[in-house]
């Protein structure tokens, strides 16, 4: 690539970054994993601990149910914590913490081991066992960190719940995962309010008939009604002799499952994505070496939330397996001020940051001033996820926060991919607003409509041309589903949702999502999760939802309601279908803006068009509507 002339707006790496980075010629993995694929997994796997090896590296005879590493035995949990405390990782920081109110709390790796192998225990005590799924509900604090350690130690799936979701989406995610035990939060700090999850799951819980136990994590510390032989407090079984640092790790198969994440697809309800134990560690643990290129004194942020596969991958995981200390923040970016990141930043080193393009928007409206009054010089990487990220922001997080100095990794994956997919690594070239090209053994293109790839800046559909090992596996309780959806439009291909073209020079450009999925602030929602929290309140006959751009959020829901015969349009009720959908969903779901409408335009089989109303409100003329009944 050092010889190649690059086209359009190019960051070349400075020599500063190019001296210390893990590998310098980016090329070279690349193409000796393109050669060898199973060689150069294998090798990342054999970084890791495993109680027996594997047998196969790859296993393709049912695909698309591919298998990594089958035979092999290991444990996540154990390769994250008890790996690291036999060496001189020990002591180090595992995990730093910081609540909206301020206060700090750090684990070293002995720490958080020693509270894993006690959560553990709390969990075996309730009679979870290997198998067994568990729901977490709580705020960004370590008790949900610790949790999910705990439950991979013992061979139980987690299923964690983001906390900004309500009743109906825990519940739908209760029900469907058949959790035995549900870890929530009294209540989180959100913006020096509190939000009452324990309520909330109350609620969600009336409907939930599974969950024999829930575990209540003290947070806010305000009064919560605990039902009797149900609820109980977890820092008091926490003490309790059972739990002690005695806890034998659950030595489980590669292919066993490890957790379960719900996210939106196309059509219909939120579908639970599964990921197992051995090739999803090999991915993530690879992916977070080369792409953050960690070195032993960092001290690494990625401001995701754990609700989130972003949280899943690379706070938890990915960091642990490498033995990196990770930082977590509880609050919002701008709370109580918009320094609040910066001066976290300065306040404890951070080496590397990890967000998402909305938070830079949203921070970037504020003025350079407040991150300028910050000693930022600790930063020598920043990284971007969720949604493409425009140029204007990436030169601003590139010029501001880094001061032209740090090389923004823009990582392109998902839920399903488990693991960065399209990214940089340190030391290659950047074009502002691209995630460059594939990590090493990842075959990626973009198709046309017949199957067949497009030319050279062209737009179309991304998909996948070989097997990884942090793929998810199936979608829990429907496989069919699974095929049908990922595999099915061009047989062979994995196909991603997203469009895309590529340059002349090879790099990836994401567009955006061509199914039912808007992306709200770097958030996943589907279409038919909002249209069904509309549809739910007494007066709506219909509703349609679509995402509109926007300066921030990237962005926006718009929807479209038809009332119940003799209801009033009435700015009142408008108001009311907003909080009706913040109540039911979460506040991400709530409507930028509902409009009143008569009818929709529907196909002759009565799926409403959205890509009709969505051309209409962005002034353009709907494309291809041969179908439309009206
Ligand atoms: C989008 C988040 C452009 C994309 C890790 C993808 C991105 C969806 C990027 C997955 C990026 C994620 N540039 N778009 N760097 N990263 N996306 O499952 O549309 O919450 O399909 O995973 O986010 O969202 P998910």
């Amino acid at each position: 690539m050092a010889n190649k002339t690059l086209k359009g707006e190019i960051f070349y790496p400075s020599d500063e970054v190019l001296a210390s980075a893990r590998v310098r010629d980016w090329e070279k993995i690349r193409s000796e994993a393109e050669h060898d694929l199973q060689g150069f997994w294998a090798k990342e796997a054999a970084e890791l601990h495993w109680f027996a090896p594997w047998e196969k590296v790859l296993d393709d005879s049912k695909k698309p149910f591919y298998q990594w590493f089958t035979g092999g035995k290991t444990n996540i949990a154990y390769n994250c914590l008890d790996r690291h405390i036999k060496t001189a990782h020990r002591n180090k920081l595992a995990l730093m913490w910081e609540g909206e109110k301020g206060e700090f709390q750090s684990f070293s790796y002995y720490a958080l081991w020693r509270e894993t192998c006690k959560f553990a225990n709390v969990l075996r005590s309730l009679g979870v066992q290997k198998g067994d799924r568990v729901t977490l509900y709580m705020g960004r604090i370590p008790e949900l960190v610790i949790g999910m350690l705990a439950c991979a130690r013992i061979g139980a799936v987690h299923s964690v719940v983001y906390g900004g979701f309500t009743v109906e989406a825990l519940h739908e995610r209760l029900e469907d995962s058949q959790s035995k035990v549900l870890i929530v939060a009294d209540g989180a700090y959100q913006r020096g309010k509190t939000v009452p999850l324990k309520s909330i799951a109350d609620d969600a819980l009336q409907r939930a008939a599974t969950v024999e136990s829930v575990l209540v994590v003290k947070r806010t510390g305000e009064p919560v009604p605990m039902e009797p032989g149900r609820d109980m407090w977890l820092h008091e079984l926490m003490n309790l002799p059972i739990a002690n640092n005695q806890s034998s790790v659950e030595i489980v198969d590669a292919e066993d499952p490890l957790f379960l994440l719900y996210t939106s697809g196309t059509t219909g309800r939120p579908k639970a994505i599964l990921h197992t134990h051995g090739g999803y560690m090999v991915g993530t643990y690879s992916t977070f070496k080369y792409v953050f290129d960690i070195q032993e004194e960092d001290r690494y942020w990625c401001a995701a939330d754990p609700g989130w596969i972003t949280g899943h991958s690379y706070i938890v995981y990915g960091p642990l397996l490498n033995g990196a200390t990770s930082f977590m923040y509880e609050g919002a970016p701008t709370f109580p001020f918009p320094n609040r990141w910066w001066q976290m930043i300065e306040r404890y080193g951070i080496n590397i940051l990890y967000t998402a393009p909305t938070a830079i928007r949203g921070l970037m409206r504020f003025g350079e001033a407040w991150p300028n009054r910050h000693d930022l010089s600790s930063l020598r990487l920043l990284g971007s996820v969720g949604e493409p990220i425009n140029p204007e922001a990436w030169k601003w997080y590139h010029r501001v926060i880094g001061k032209g100095r740090c090389p923004i990794m823009d990582t392109w994956w998902q839920t399903e991919t488990g693991m960065f997919m399209v990214t940089p690594a340190p030391a290659v070239p950047l074009k502002p607003g691209s995630g460059t090209r594939p990590f090493p053994g990842v075959e990626m293109d973009i198709l046309n409509e017949d199957g067949k790839p497009v030319a050279a800046n062209e737009e179309g559909y991304l998909v996948i041309k070989t097997p990884w090992p942090a793929m998810m596996r199936t979608i829990y309780n429907d496989p069919d589903r699974y095929v049908s959806q990922y595999w099915s439009k061009f047989p062979g291909y994995y196909l991603t949702g997203d469009s895309a073209r590529r340059d002349e020079d090879g790099y990836y450009w994401i567009i955006g999502r061509v199914d039912d999925v808007i992306k709200v602030s770097g958030y996943r929602l589907g279409t038919a999760e909002i249209e069904s929290a509309l549809v739910s309140h007494p007066a709506v006959a219909e509703a349609a939802a679509i995402g509109l751009p926007h300066e921030i959020k990237g962005n926006a829901i718009h929807t479209y309601v038809i009332l119940k015969a003799g209801i009033e349009k009435t700015e009142k009720l408008l108001e009311e279908l907003r909080a009706h959908v913040s109540h039911e969903m979460g506040p991400i779901a709530k409507p930028e803006q509902i409009t009143f409408v008569d009818s929709l335009p529907k196909t002759r089989s009565g799926k409403i068009m959205r890509r009709v109303l969505k051309a209409r409100a962005l002034g353009q003329e709907p494309k291809d509507i041969m179908t439309l009944e009206d």
